[in-house]
């Protein structure tokens, strides 16, 4: 097992990563808490995990109440979160019930959504189950939920108390959610550790197999260097910028497939691949990294072309839309090098001259 600190003063939380960490959740709880808790959960991740989990809590001292969400994005919503306040009164939750999140991205941007707001924030803890979770939205503090105009629209910075990653849940998570979350990892090493990313590609067929001292490891670093970016730029002032490599043309192909013909990574995947077409057309980035990259990424694999239903007039409306643009100009976090990315501006109006000639 390995244990990372995420040092923010008096928020500061640890992460311990490791296999079969469920088991032994109650030796990672904090002290103080109040002996009631809301478990929050989804119908899938309730299958597997759900009792373990819940007896844990109460063998640990805790009066569990359950709530199971059907999976799915859908789930961010004002409905769901209206479902867990109620949960939370009835339950008769005080400012020190720590709100559970057992799930991956969405439960945990739901539960933590609800943590931050419940009596203007009760303790948070995380379990995150998904690989994506585990190298990414569990660890920050980013909760969020959906407006019906826009994708995690309403939200807040809170950090959790502790997460607790569990790497032997990754062998129940569909394949296709396994490689969707390969191109997070990928991120990680394109924005900071150029030997992580030649990591990744000489043991690729290991990461896939899930074996455990390699998994292991490839969360671990995924989990340090977001820890120290958070660190450095909580709230996203600046440098905290990096993490969206590939994610601003990713949004606009998640939401050109309203959200279900693309996984978030999948679409983070052809994002990391626009941006460094634009990094060589810029002359910032080789072509030969590129290809690394573009090679990388179809060993997951993952596909790194533009798909069907791309259409560059709409997509760069919603790039202009997004809540990370500013006055007009679009934000791009482009790579110089494997494992070093600068931020730029770019107008409209290149960007889609720069599009339309892909
Ligand atoms: N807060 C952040 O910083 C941050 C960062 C990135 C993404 N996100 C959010 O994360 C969400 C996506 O998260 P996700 O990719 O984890 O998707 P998800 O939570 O929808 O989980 C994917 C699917 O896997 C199932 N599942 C989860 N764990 C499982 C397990 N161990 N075994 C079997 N099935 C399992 C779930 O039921 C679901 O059907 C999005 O809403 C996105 O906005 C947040």
């Amino acid at each position: 097992m390995r244990t990372i600190k995420v040092g923010l003063d008096k928020r500061s939380y640890d992460i311990h990563i490791g296999p079969g960490l469920l088991d032994r959740l109650e030796d990672f709880l904090p002290p103080g808490l109040s002996p009631r808790c809301l478990l929050v959960t989804d119908a899938h991740v309730d299958r597997y995990y759900g009792r373990q989990v819940s007896s844990k809590l109460e063998q640990a001292g805790f009066s569990v109440a359950k709530a199971v969400v059907p999976p799915g994005e859908a789930l961010k919503s004002f409905a769901s979160a209206r479902e867990l306040y109620d949960a939370a009164f009835d339950h008769k939750l005080d400012r020190k019930s720590p709100v559970v999140a057992l799930g991956g991205g969405v439960v945990g941007d739901l539960a933590g959504f609800i943590a931050a707001t419940y009596m203007r924030g009760v303790p948070f803890i995380q379990l995150p189950t998904t690989l994506l979770a585990q190298v990414d939205s569990s660890v920050g503090g980013k909760v969020a939920i959906n407006h019906p105009r826009g994708k995690n629209i309403i939200g807040a910075f809170y950090q959790p108390q502790v997460v607790v990653i569990d790497t032997s849940v990754l062998h129940t998570l569909p394949p296709r959610e396994l490689r969707a979350a390969m191109a997070e990892v990928i991120k990680y090493g394109v924005i900071e550790d150029a030997s992580f990313f030649d990591y990744l590609e000489g043991n690729m067929d290991r990461v896939m197999s899930l074996e455990d001292a390699v998994i292991q490891k490839i969360v671990v670093r995924c989990c340090e260097i977001k820890a120290e970016i958070v660190e450095n730029d909580e709230k996203e002032a600046g440098l905290r910028a990096v993490l969206n490599f590939g994610h601003t043309v990713g949004h606009a192909i998640e939401a050109l497939g309203n959200y279900q013909l693309r996984k978030h990574g999948e679409a983070v995947a052809v994002g990391m691949v626009v941006a460094g077409r634009l990094a060589v057309s810029r002359g910032l980035f080789k072509d030969a990294e590129l290809n690394r990259l573009s090679r990388l990424l179809k060993s997951v694999p993952l596909d790194t072309e533009l798909p069907a239903e791309w259409d560059v007039q709409r997509a760069v409306e919603l790039m202009v839309q997004d809540k990370k643009a500013y006055q007009g100009e679009i934000n791009f976090v482009l790579p110089e090098t494997i494992g070093r990315v600068r931020l730029e501006k770019i107008s409209p109006e290149e960007l889609k001259a720069f599009l339309l000639n892909l």
